[in-house]
């Protein structure tokens, strides 16, 4: 198996406009099916495989991926390390709408989810570490590229993940700062630790698409969210040139 890089795309990003795509596989896993073909391809000359999360079209809720499915079929195809994009909401100052963040830390507010590999059939218990929910050294290459590409990315925060796939409310916001999250998205959880029961390399890219709820005057709209979310794509654009060359 070799050793390969993947993109899972999210909101605002169901296809990668640089990839010359080779070849796309429909897999299915015994978890049931990802929620995309996976797309081979060159990246800038690098093979990678990107993945849209909600599928493309995207059709599927952050709360309905088949976080399972995801991981199982990137792992089997040989990936080694993963770059998850997500959109998100920003809860404290530095977290400004268009702007990219690079997570250090996790809360996970969902429920419900099919969240571990490591449930049925065990030969004993497993408990994987989590002190590091993202992969520090993939974290470190985010940030090196965005340097490159001249791309002022914040570095670090705490992503809470929300089940969705309504938005939150403001007084689940100001609890949410409380504790400490500087991010809020719906989709980071399980599949950050699902990466790391299968050993995979992840990082993310938080790509800001508001203000949280709360955080300014009036209602979240999708009008703001889609323009936002333009802008921070464009960024990652030019992140992802030196990402694939690191
Ligand atoms: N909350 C949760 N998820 C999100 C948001 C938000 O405000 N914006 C984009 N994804």
């Amino acid at each position: 198996m070799s050793a390969l890089t993947a993109i899972i795309g999210g909101t605002g990003l169901t296809s990668l406009s640089d990839l010359v795509i080779e070849k796309r596989e429909s897999l299915t896993t015994h978890y049931g099916d990802p929620s995309s073909d996976l797309m081979f391809g060159k990246l800038h000359g690098h093979d990678i495989v990107f993945l849209a999360r909600h599928g493309d079209p995207a059709r599927v809720p952050p709360h309905r991926v088949n976080y399972r499915a995801n991981l199982w079929a990137l792992k089997t195809a040989g990936v080694s390390s993963i770059l998850a994009v997500a959109a998100v909401g920003g809860i404290t100052p530095a977290m400004a709408p268009s702007k990219i963040a690079v997570p250090d830390q996790i809360i996970d507010y969902t429920h419900g989810r099919e969240h571990t590999f490591f449930a049925d059939n065990l030969r004993h218990v497993t408990h994987i570490d989590f002190t590091h929910p993202y992969t520090p050294l993939l974290r470190e290459k985010l940030l090196a590229s965005a340097k490159l590409a001249g791309i002022d990315v914040v570095n670090g925060g705490v992503y809470g993940c929300t089940q969705g796939p309504r938005l939150e409310t403001p007084a689940e916001i100001t609890r949410m700062e409380r504790d400490g999250c500087d991010l809020v998205g719906m989709t980071g959880m399980p599949e950050a630790a699902l990466a790391r029961e299968l050993e995979i390399a992840y990082a993310c890219c938080a790509v800001v698409a508001n203000w949280a709820a709360g955080k300014q005057a009036g209602e979240i709209t999708m009008e703001e969210i889609e323009a936002n979310l333009r802008q921070g794509m464009a960024d990652l654009a030019g992140i992802l040139r030196h990402w694939v060359e690191s």
